[in-house]
């Protein structure tokens, strides 16, 4: 069927007058049960023509047989270059990039970490769902492009699509009490990490602008789960993202710690204003005997207070509970019995909703 539809695709010229596929306008192409996604992606100077020639794809696709529908991605080619510096009084609320997206909540927050596996994205996750319990619209968008992790976390997997609306905009799907939008939802796992920069940006920015929260009314509430590490992407996607505030992940180790600082100069650069930060893994809880194992140290997150003046607001503990939960898409949040665990996670909600 994808040879269909390739042939199909180069029948349609692009501006240069050679066919879409033959000259690089279709990247990523997939096909999954009738359904066509593929990113669209044009040359800078070209941006113009994305949206005729985006019409003239979907036309050329529906017409031919065994298409169910298509999602299609639009794309320019930039070169990846760093988020511009911040005006010297970086407004304390960033507005989204492009004036035209709607607000997908009254307040975006980030999650971020200087480095991968500290367990952003679990902690990410049961603050949503600690959020929800409270009666709140709350959405996460896994904006971790090479390691989505909202599909495990949610328990829905990667074969999950989200639905479209009459004007083509993404229904996020719904799991314990939240809305879910990730790119594990949309693209297979190996394509994404092939994208190059500016293809991530502009997909995630689509993400984030013709997602459909709250029903079109908005979310209070949009947890957004930040690539790990502090690179150019990174930053970008922080920027775009319009991140109202943002916390940072850290584990106890004093190695995770100066990642930790990149992490918060990283959100400085944009202009984010930094809530605090969350130890995660700190001590071990040892189900048996009750007692805090200090496994990893303790006091990063002081040290953080001592040097940059970021608040601490709050340690989880390591628990089984909250591994077995994460990876068996039961967050161990959603739980009806009161644990430490989730104590230390509300703990955590209540730091939050008293600084937004
Ligand atoms: N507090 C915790 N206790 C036990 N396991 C945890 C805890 N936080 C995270 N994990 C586990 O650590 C691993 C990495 O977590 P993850 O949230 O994917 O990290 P990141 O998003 O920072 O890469 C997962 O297997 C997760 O279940
Ligand atoms: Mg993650």
């Amino acid at each position: 069927m994808l040879d269909q539809v390739r042939d199909v695709l180069n029948r349609i010229k692009s501006p240069e007058g050679q066919g879409l596929v033959e000259s690089g306008y279709i990247q990523g192409l997939t096909e999954d049960r009738g359904l066509i996604r593929l990113v669209l992606e044009a040359p800078a100077d070209r941006a113009n023509a994305l949206a005729p020639l985006k019409a003239a794809v979907e036309d050329a696709l529906k017409a031919l047989p065994g298409v169910s529908g298509t999602q299609i991605i639009t794309t320019t080619q930039t070169t990846s270059k760093p988020a511009p510096e911040p005006a010297a009084e970086a407004p304390e609320r960033r507005k989204p990039a492009d004036a035209k997206l709607p607000r997908p909540a009254k307040h975006v927050l980030g999650v971020a970490s200087g480095k991968g596996g500290v367990g952003k994205s679990t902690t990410a996750y049961n603050l949503a769902v600690a959020l929800a319990r409270d009666g709140l619209k709350v959405g996460i968008l896994d904006a971790d492009i090479y390691g989505p992790s909202v599909p495990l976390l949610s328990g829905l997997g990667s074969d999950a699509k989200p639905d479209l609306d009459d004007k083509k905009r993404m229904i996020p799907l719904k799991a314990h009490g939240l809305e879910l939008m990730s790119i594990g939802f949309l693209v297979p796992q190996d394509s994404a990490t092939v994208w190059r920069g500016p293809m991530v940006q502009n997909a995630l920015f689509q993400l984030y602008g013709s997602t459909l929260w709250g029903g079109g009314a908005g979310l209070d509430v949009l947890v957004v789960d930040l690539p790990p590490g502090t690179g150019d992407i990174q930053l970008s996607l922080a920027q775009q993202s319009a991140l109202d505030s943002a916390i940072i992940v850290t584990t106890p180790q004093d190695l995770s710690m100066i990642d930790a600082l990149k992490g918060v100069s990283m959100l400085e650069k944009v202009g984010t204003r930094i809530l605090g930060v969350v130890e995660n893994m700190s001590g071990f809880l040892c189900s048996n005997c009750g007692i805090v194992h200090q496994i990893f140290g303790a006091g990063a997150a002081q040290k953080l207070k001592d040097l940059k003046n970021i608040d601490f607001l709050g340690a989880i503990p390591l628990t089984l509970e909250v591994r077995e939960g994460a990876d068996s898409g039961n967050p161990v949040m959603q739980n009806t019995v009161e644990t430490e665990t989730q104590k230390a996670y509300l703990h955590l909600k209540d730091g939050i909703l008293s600084r937004i």
